[in-house]
């Protein structure tokens, strides 16, 4: 009876609870959905998580927190914090027509950068919050790569069991940091303008390129970064290097049918899918409003190139070429996610709506919902593969370049440039193709079915990765030798070399012999005859 009751426990219960501390400063909404899905993922699963949430940006504050994750501390910024903020106030406008490259890549992180300094400064000068959360034993501590205060915190509390969880298929800095190859000549870089996989020479050496410029720009902000906490810990505390290199696992947000395939190390473990909870999307109903719309016309579909790019500030004759494109196809309700009501280039089109906000993943789910057009965020990328609905991506920033031909690869999406909505027939190609070509939904229900049916579940995987890290890490010989290699060694150039002499230099030798014992004029016939 004893041993029945033993077995059962064992089965029910999860291993022994674990204190877990999930650092995720509010910044952008896409980064604390993910943390935010990890600890509740954990908490569910009967540990005791607490959710360490530093205000950053105070847009961000409330936005997809936890849910079932009740232990939340909050940090607000201070008053002298508060002071240094500078508002480096960018012209979003210019989403639509620059284009990010290796050249003036810099850009994408200036503002990131001064929010992620403050934040470090905020945090390691309140003492009491430090030593409130020293005192709860943490067993594990799980942070994002974009900064490194995180890691910082963990080991001044004493946190050795660390897992690294980056929101990105492939997190420059963070590869680099644990010795994970980049191989640039095949996987497009995360906030790479490359297409694909398959590059020509040129693409190569952007793709290269960008690679190296994000890793440098990161590590210098990461090198202030570990200034500022040194400052409060003392100038030995390790730097950013030795913290992410020193994390027992690495999640990354990469579902693997879906990515470019790449070599990864060990550590790393895809649990891509883990912010799209497809039960609870199946369970949303929409509003009679929103049937009324969908019941209007035979097909639907639904357009929102997400928040970073505003459609109001689109250049106006990409709105004109969308609306014409929309007058084209009478048959088809276009539900367009607009900012202001300041729509007159669309008047006397009957067949579209502007809509302020839309319940986007019950669209998505919907059948009378024909096609997508998204921006190729990874949340919006994943949902549509998810709900099987073909869609054209315009892709605007970041890492939506990559995003978006993910799917094209798969034959399920049409990627376009952003400068291509000025293009009237592309983009009605475009809008034709994913209407009216059934293709595109076989394959966007092929992909849905696939992944859904992924073999092990990326909740199952977070909650057997924390609770084997949890008893058994930390796991500090799993980081590759690489890491301590000068690069010729690593990158076998010494070896290269040696063998480079050891094939020339027979052969020179051979040479200046031959030039000394042959009669004039005959050396070179005779060492062309080897
Ligand atoms: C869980 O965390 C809370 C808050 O830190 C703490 O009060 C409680 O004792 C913890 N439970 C266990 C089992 O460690
Ligand atoms: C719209 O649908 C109707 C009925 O299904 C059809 O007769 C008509 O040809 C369609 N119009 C266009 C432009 O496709
Ligand atoms: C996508 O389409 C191309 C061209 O038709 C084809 O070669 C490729 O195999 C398709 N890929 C998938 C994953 O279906």
């Amino acid at each position: 009876m004893l041993f029945v009751l033993t077995v059962l426990f064992s089965i029910l219960a999860p291993c022994t609870p674990l204190n877990i501390l999930v650092y995720s400063p509010s910044f952008a909404a896409s980064h604390t959905n993910y943390m935010a899905r990890l600890a509740d993922t954990l908490t569910e699963a009967g540990h005791n998580v607490t959710f360490f949430m530093p205000i950053m940006d105070e847009k961000t504050r409330n936005q997809l927190g936890v849910k079932l994750t009740k232990d939340v501390v909050v940090l607000e910024k201070d008053s002298t914090i508060k002071q240094q903020e500078t508002s480096i106030n960018k012209n979003s406008a210019e989403f639509w027509t620059v284009d990010v490259t290796s050249k003036n890549g810099r850009m994408l992180f200036e503002t990131l950068a001064h929010g992620i300094l403050l934040n470090c400064e905020n945090v390691f000068k309140n003492k009491e919050v430090l030593e409130n959360l020293r005192s709860r034993n943490f067993d594990v501590g799980i942070a994002e790569p974009t900064m490194s205060s995180g890691f910082a915190l963990f080991r001044h509390l004493g946190i050795e069991k660390v897992v690294m969880a980056s929101s990105c298929p492939n997190y420059d800095v963070a590869m680099h940091a644990l010795g994970e190859p980049a191989e640039t000549s095949y996987v497009p870089a995360i906030f790479s303008g490359v297409s694909g996989d398959r590059m020509e020479f040129a693409d190569r050496l952007e793709n290269h390129d960008i690679y190296h410029l994000m890793v440098q720009v990161c590590s210098e902000m990461l090198d202030q970064e570990a200034r500022i906490f040194r400052s409060y810990l003392g100038s030995e505390f390790p730097d950013w290097r030795e913290l992410f290199s020193d994390a027992s696992l690495h999640f990354t947000n990469s579902i693997l049918y879906l990515d470019f395939p790449r070599p990864a190390i060990q550590k790393t473990i895809n649990i891509g899918g883990i912010s799209v909870d497809v039960e609870k999307i199946q369970s949303e109903k929409l509003s009679e409003d929103w049937n009324e719309i969908l019941d209007e016309r035979p097909k639907n579909m639904f357009l929102s190139f997400g928040s970073l790019a505003k459609s109001s500030e689109m250049p106006i004759e990409y709105k004109k070429n969308l609306v014409e494109v929309f007058k084209s196809l009478p048959n088809v309700t276009f539900i367009w996610k607009y900012e202001t009501d300041n729509v007159k280039f669309a008047e006397g089109v009957e067949n579209v709506r502007f809509v302020k906000w839309a319940p986007q993943t019950a669209l998505l789910h919907d059948p009378r919902l024909t096609a997508f057009l998204g921006h190729g965020g990874l949340g919006s990328t994943f949902e549509a593969a998810f709900l099987g609905k073909p869609a054209i991506m315009v892709p605007i920033f970041w890492d939506q370049t990559r995003n978006s031909h993910m799917l094209s690869r798969l034959n399920m999406t049409i990627t376009l440039h952003k400068s291509e909505l000025g293009n009237l027939k592309t983009l009605r190609n475009a809008f034709e193709e994913i209407l009216g070509n059934e293709k595109y939904k076989k394959n966007a229900e092929r992909v849905a079915e696939t992944i859904r049916n992924q073999p092990v579940q990326p909740k199952e995987k977070v909650v057997k990765y924390i609770e084997f890290v949890g008893r058994y890490g930390p796991f500090h010989h799993m980081t590759p030798y690489s890491l301590k290699m000068p690069w010729f060694q690593r990158y076998c150039y010494d070896v290269y070399l040696y063998k480079l002499i050891l094939y020339t230099l027979p052969v020179l030798f051979q040479t200046v012999k031959d030039s000394k014992t042959a009669p004039a004029g005959g050396s070179r016939i005779q060492s062309l005859s080897y």
